[in-house]
């Protein structure tokens, strides 16, 4: 399985759309190196790769929702965080032997950034373009 970005996962924010498209290659890069059974190596500089570009990528969209006053900012900062805890937990287990770890992670990951991009990413774009005077 790999997703697609599409114009459904669209937040209306440029920058944040580009970087989701960004993290969705790399996650179908990382889905396409699993399948093919590539080595430990890659499969290591990929799941760092990705830690790397989301942690950017959510520290990117915090900085976003503050200064705009996004009131679920608190919220949305904690989903980001367990998201991470949840990840490096996955690699915490890859590293220990467990192989079948990284394809748990990968199906986790794609789900999760679907839903999270359609059901929270979407809310900021909303707000940020709410008219004037509207709280
Ligand atoms: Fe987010």
């Amino acid at each position: 399985m790999r997703i697609e970005w599409t114009e459904d996962l669209s937040t209306g924010v440029p920058e944040m759309d580009e970087q989701h498209r960004r993290l969705i290659a790399l996650l179908n890069e990382f889905y396409t190196a699993v399948e093919r059974g590539e080595r430990e190596e890659g499969i290591r500089l990929l799941f760092e790769g990705v830690d790397q570009y989301a942690l950017f990528h959510f520290s990117a969209e915090e900085a976003f929702m503050e200064p705009i006053g996004y009131p679920d900012l608190a919220s949305h900062r904690e989903t980001h965080r367990m998201f991470r805890r949840e990840y490096l937990t996955a690699a915490e287990r890859y590293k220990a032997g467990n192989r079948k770890a990284v394809r748990d992670l990968v199906a986790f990951l794609f789900s999760w950034l679907y839903t999270h991009i359609q059901k929270t990413d979407k809310r900021y774009g909303i707000f940020a373009r709410r008219p004037a005077g509207q709280e």
